[in-house]
């Protein structure tokens, strides 16, 4: 695991949208594992900036994304799809038939997770797989629990999850209390992985992802075991760390 701090929120946005550029322009018809949340909005910031300035072309790319809330239409300002859409995909040359997110709204979570699954498998799995942390260490909506999933999943949302994520929705009944995400086996089976954290709320739990036990309670911390991660953390998410395990931390 590779630990790279960056002297703030925009400098991580533009390492991170570099390492993704780098990956696309080595194998353009990369497979791109995406996130949501507002931690990759700074590197989708500096992403589109690229293609903008010709330096980029995502027209053979694929996208997987990790999760969506379960009930949410595409077309809810809420609904992961709409955040994809919103600050990634509309600003860059990427085929929307070749960006692939689970489907909030297919109540069959069995035949959901299975359809997405496949979806993965057909793409040959992630080549580059972008991911945000939770407070409480979520990586997708994996959220901690007794084992590692393995494949998609539907989560039930833990109240400290629903309650970080009731900023983004005007009344606290509407956030909603069930996802579909990638499993933790899918995650660890993408060929690289680049993973984004900002601010001094998420200092603790990268101390813990980076240091810590590898433990499901911690379903960050598995990606330890992987042999291609870099996390890309600014000074304050890195603060933790730096003050007790220094060693972790790059150059
Ligand atoms: C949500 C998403 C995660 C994201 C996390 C952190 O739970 N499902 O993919 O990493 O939020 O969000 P933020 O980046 O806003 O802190």
């Amino acid at each position: 695991m590779r630990v790279i701090v960056t002297k703030d929120y925009e400098d991580l946005g533009r390492v991170a949208a570099n390492i993704i550029a780098a990956q696309v322009t080595l194998k353009p018809e990369s497979v791109l594992g995406l996130a949501t949340g507002s931690s990759p909005i700074s590197t989708y910031k500096n992403l589109i900036k690229k293609y903008e300035n010709g330096d980029l072309d995502f027209s053979r790319c694929y996208a997987a994304n990790l999760d969506e809330y379960v009930g949410l239409t595409k077309d809810n300002d809420q609904s992961y799809a709409y955040f994809m859409y919103e600050n990634l995909f509309k600003h860059v040359n990427i085929k929307m038939e070749n960006t692939n997110i689970p489907d909030g709204t297919e109540p069959d979570a069995a035949k959901e997770c299975a359809r997405y699954d496949a979806v993965i498998k057909a793409l040959g799995g992630v080549d580059l797989q972008l991911l945000g942390i939770g407070h409480n260490g979520h990586v997708g909506f994996n959220e901690p629990a007794d084992c590692f999933a393995k494949g998609t999943n539907i989560i039930n949302l833990t109240q400290s999850t629903i309650d970080a994520n009731t900023r983004f929705f005007e009344k606290k009944e509407d956030v909603p209390t069930q996802a579909y995400t990638m499993g933790i086996k899918t995650i660890m089976s993408a060929k690289k992985i680049l993973l984004v954290a900002n601010g001094e709320g998420k200092a603790e739990i990268i101390y813990k992802m980076v240091a810590g036990e590898i433990t499901p309670q911690v379903p960050a911390s598995v990606l330890q075991l992987h042999n291609d991660v870099i996390v890309v953390v600014d000074e304050a998410a890195a603060a933790m760390l730096k003050e007790k395990a220094p060693e972790y931390i790059e150059g």
